[in-house]
């Protein structure tokens, strides 16, 4: 089936009691069995649940995996997927991954024995050169958050492969929709759900998929054994934010591409970071790996004190932390999601003060673009 088709039908089989077309909720925490061993096949909902047997499903299906566990969030997602290293194993790291990746990773994963390497991974001889004989792990992000750095998926997991190492892509800022690392050659895929998959800003919640049978084995052994389940109702809310995640990517696309050109021109922005624009270093592996590029877009106004009476000034355009959602977010990076990240590093990555990020929502385009030119009256 097409993607529109299955964001809508896969997993979603009417229920079988009722014939009910939306999948119900099925806030239970256990189930009935008739006698000892006869059962369902459900039997206690941090194991199993319909709501998020049917999302899993449904993931699966989207990145063309071989199955997917839902957790309670993105940073869950990463936890469960990273019970694939040991102590005394090494991970590759995009060094302009999410902030609070690099915090998981640094701060609690190598008080266990694993360490890591944070390269550029938009170069693979960068990343050559930090592969080690222990090297278990190639953790990517593409495009980055918040720089929109790309990395060529494909080669990448050639590279990893060769020298026995499991490759995770982080998909959030793409969503299925834009970007199939699995088909390019990645072992599994990870989300914070909380983001387009979601799209309404309601919800937090990941998901790992994975191409083979047995890291899907894996993961649901880790998901039942630690425990971090999606619930039911977050569950539920993915799985109706989904149905419309082509339309919304659609809308999104256009909207990104139009905010990012408007702002490329704007004599107060310094510099615009959009995989989309022709000037961006990595335009052209962007049109070979995604099927478009997305409404993420940071943009660069010189100073901190620019970028705070920006933020200060936009009405339209919500400031938060997140993205992804259907209203247009907009946020700080080098005090908001990536604080967590020593300033010096920051500053060397391009997280700078006065970066700014936009997560372009599918109101009115001119809209937005109203809201973003008065803001930009107050830089300087
Ligand atoms: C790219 C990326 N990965 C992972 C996460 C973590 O997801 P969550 O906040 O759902 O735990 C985020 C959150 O912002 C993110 O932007």
């Amino acid at each position: 089936m097409g993607f529109s088709t299955d964001c809508i039908h896969a997993g979603n089989a009417p229920d079988p009691t009722t014939g009910a077309v939306a999948v119900p909720i099925y806030q239970t925490s256990t189930y009935v069995q008739e006698a000892l061993g006869k059962h369902k096949g459900w039997e206690y909902a941090r194991t199993q649940n319909p709501t998020r047997a049917a999302l899993e499903e449904n993931l699966a299906v989207l990145e063309g995996g071989a199955g997917a566990r839902a957790f309670a969030s993105g940073m869950a997602a990463i936890t469960a997927i990273s019970t694939l290293t040991k102590a005394g194993d090494h991970v590759v790291c995009s060094n302009m991954t999410y902030g609070g990746t690099y915090r998981y990773f640094t701060k609690i994963l190598a008080r266990y024995g694993v360490t890591f390497s944070f390269v550029d991974t938009a170069s693979a001889a960068d990343v050559e050169r930090a592969i080690r004989p222990e090297t278990r792990m190639l953790h990517l992000e593409t495009p980055t958050n918040p720089t929109m750095r790309l990395c060529d998926i494909a080669a990448l997991s050639e590279l990893a492969h060769r020298n026995g190492a499991v490759v995770v892509v982080d998909n959030t800022f793409a969503s299925p929709y834009l970007q199939k690392p699995l088909a390019l050659g990645a072992d599994i895929v990870m989300h914070s759900t909380t983001k387009f998959l979601n799209g309404h800003s309601d919800s937090v919640g990941g998901a790992a998929i994975a191409k083979s049978k047995e890291h899907v084995e894996w993961l649901s052994f880790v998901q039942n054994s630690s425990g971090a389940i999606l619930s039911p109702m977050d569950s539920w809310l993915v799985l109706r934010g989904i149905k419309t995640l082509a339309v919304r990517m659609e809308r999104h696309e256009t909207n990104g591409r139009a905010v990012a050109e408007r702002l490329a021109k704007h004599p107060k922005v310094r510099k615009v970071n959009y995989p989309g624009l022709s000037s961006h270093p990595q335009h052209a592996l962007a049109k070979k790996q995604m099927s478009g590029f997305g409404a993420m877009i940071s943009f660069e106004l010189g100073s901190f004190e620019n970028a705070s009476a920006f933020l200060a000034r936009v009405r339209l355009c919500s400031l938060g932390e997140s993205l992804g959602g259907v209203e247009t977010l907009i946020s700080h990076p080098a005090t908001m999601t990536h604080a967590s990240i020593p300033e010096e590093e920051r500053e060397r990555l391009g997280v700078t003060a006065g970066l700014v990020r936009i997560s372009v929502g599918i109101e009115d385009v001119a809209d937005i673009i109203a809201d973003l030119e008065q803001a930009l009256e107050a830089v300087r």
